[in-house]
């Protein structure tokens, strides 16, 4: 195994880094090299055994993280919370929920992480607060209340009494079903909320609000805390005027999202909070913001260096390729549609600004199920998909179990789910008869952002090694093969290929610098690349199907008789033309 293994991967060819490029690049982009790791905490690993994850619980499995290799954590939102969206619905900013722990305990986690050598980032939720925040329970006491104007309320439909069918201010839907709009009957009006009706929007315009999120802020970076990714940040700028979306025949609500996505004060909130929070203070910080339905275009605005708003942005167009008219109409993957969107990226953000790179998140599905084979071929599919995200230029994240090659899980009926956004859909869908709980079903299982949320994989005991306890959410049953001991324990697996991504990232210049051209474009299969940093040159190829696959790169022979510094099956042939496998990955390099 371990001669073959040299064959695949042979790091004493990696190039140096040396102090010129290190000067060149610059400390304060530090995160240009980097490979983020998001933690989900209810899922990640449970220390108490109630069944849900916990912060002593991450603090365990650090030295997981540092064999990976990984340079900065994200932890999902830990704060006290009624969990209606599992703690994206936030009811105090400035401490942790007790079923995560305690200050005590996030502040042993966080030097924990630090003593290894690694980062930590927290989520960011001011787009909206829970309805039980104080603010909130202030806001909606009185019309006349101080706060008041810290949320958006307005009254009915002019013509039309509360509560009246249609009577909503705007006629928007919500993420989560249903309107954006609850009547609040003590006070007659209503108020917006764009996820579920206990995550109402702050009101971004009145400055008070601002100034108490960027003490917030301040408070976590007086702890310790190395940034925030920033959950729907470009919604929190809205037309203040609210008109009607978009309503589509069939549809049961209109599109206000030409109302709240990247609205008109939305650079003005960013660059006020860089400088009333970062602006002055020391330290390497890394700020990443979520901005649905972003363009190419608006993100090099967000992430223009000089324009001091945030470091880089999450786009959300590849993952919507598979998808058509909303997340539960499921298509299958064009490869050319993902090299187009993602070649306009990299074109895009090459210049200025920057991107980030993702497969998976706690939204989505995983990604080995959704453009890979998590049958047969899980381990070269995840493997392949790794290597051609972690090749782009810009800061690849990797979601916990996309190192171990996780999948979607067999859910078998509408009670395994726990995800506000299924449940909601399925009730809206299935109570009233727009369609079966078997259509629906279908495609929960495909798209649910539960499939994301099942327990860690650590080993092949009975709750994986989650908990001692009854997990919240089903383990998956493939844990008996797919986890973390047994990954760690084969030279072959998909940890190790992870781990070999992230340490190419920090040893080769040319992938975290390096420009991008794409090949191929129409090609239906293979997936190919190249970047160059100075005189060195690397090629990039993955192959989206389970046939062999001829890549007809530009100089394909040369290629192939080229250094190959990493692939993810054995026995690679060095005379061309080059021919990959099912689902085969490689990267070659050569200098000029
Ligand atoms: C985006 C988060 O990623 C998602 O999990 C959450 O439900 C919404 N924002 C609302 O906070």
């Amino acid at each position: 195994m371990d001669s073959l293994w040299r064959r695949w991967w042979r790091p004493h060819t990696l190039g140096q880094v040396t102090e010129a490029t290190r000067d060149r690049y610059g400390q304060d982009q530090w995160w240009k090299s980097a490979v983020v790791y998001q933690i989900y905490p209810r899922s990640f690993a449970d220390s108490n055994g109630d069944g849900i994850g916990d912060l002593p619980g991450i603090t365990s499995r650090l030295d997981h993280l540092s064999a990976l290799g990984v340079d900065v954590i994200w932890l999902s939102p830990v704060y006290p919370s009624p969990q209606d969206d599992n703690g994206y619905d936030i009811s105090d900013y400035q401490g942790i929920d007790p079923t995560f722990g305690t200050l005590a305990d996030f502040d042993e986690l966080l030097a924990q992480v630090h003593a290894r050598g690694m980062k930590l980032v927290m989520d960011l939720v001011v787009n909206h607060t829970s309805d039980e925040h104080p603010w909130f329970v202030e806001s909606r006491s009185s019309t006349d209340n101080p706060k008041r104007d810290w949320y958006w309320w307005r009254g009915p439909r002019e013509g039309m009494a509360a509560g009246d069918p249609g009577a909503e201010p705007t006629n928007w839907g919500s993420f989560f079903s249903g309107p954006t709009w609850e009547l609040d009957a003590a006070t007659g009006e209503y108020y917006l909320h764009l996820f579920s009706r206990k995550q109402p929007d702050l009101n971004w315009e009145n400055p008070q609000v601002r100034e108490a999120v960027y003490a917030m802020m301040r408070w976590w970076l007086d702890r310790g805390v190395d940034g925030f990714r920033m959950d729907v940040i470009n919604m929190i700028s809205k037309d203040t005027a609210l008109p009607d979306g978009h309503q589509g025949p069939g549809a049961h609500h209109g599109d206000g999202s030409p109302h709240f996505l990247c609205g008109p004060r939305i650079h003005e909130f960013l660059q006020e909070m860089h400088a009333a929070v970062f602006a002055g203070r020391d330290g390497a910080f890394l700020t990443v913001g979520e901005m649905p339905g972003v363009t190419v275009d608006e993100a090099r605005l967000f992430t223009d260096p000089a324009r001091r708003e945030v470091d880089m942005v999450f786009q959300f167009e590849h993952v919507g390729l598979d998808q058509g008219d909303s997340k539960w109409d499921v298509r299958p993957l064009d490869l050319r549609d993902l090299k187009a969107s993602l070649g306009r990226w990299q074109a895009g953000l090459a210049e200025s600004g920057w991107n980030s790179l993702y497969w998976n998140n706690h939204d989505q599905p995983r990604i080995v199920s959704r453009f890979g084979d998590d049958g047969e071929h899980r381990v070269t599919s995840a493997t392949m998909l790794g290597t051609v995200l972690h090749l782009h230029r810009g800061t690849p994240y990797v979601y916990q179990g996309e190192e171990l090659g996780m999948t979607n899980a067999p859910f078998a009926s509408i009670e395994d789910f726990r995800d506000i956004e299924s449940v909601n859909h399925y009730r809206a869908w299935v109570d009233p008869g727009h369609q079966s709980a078997e259509e629906v079903l279908a495609a929960l299982r495909v798209m649910s952002r539960d499939n994301a949320r099942t327990p860690m994989q650590w080993d092949e005991s009975p709750h994986a090694g989650f908990t001692t306890g009854e997990p919240w959410i089903a383990v998956n049953p493939n844990h008996a093969t797919v986890n973390a001991a047994a990954a760690v324990a084969e030279e072959g697996s998909v940890f190790h290929h992870y781990r070999r991504l992230i340490e190419l990232r920090h040893k080769e210049p040319a992938v975290a610098h390096g420009d991008f051209h794409m090949l191929l474009p129409h090609d239906e299969r293979v997936y190919a690349f190249t970047r160059r940093l100075e005189d060195v040159e690397l090629l990039v190829l993955g192959n989206f199907s389970g046939e062999d696959a001829p890549a007809d790169v530009p100089d394909a022979e040369a290629w192939a008789g080229s250094e190959l510094l990493l692939g993810n099956l054995p026995d690679v042939p060095d005379t061309g033309p080059i021919v990959l496998r099912p689902w085969e990955a490689r990267i070659y390099r050569r200098t000029s």
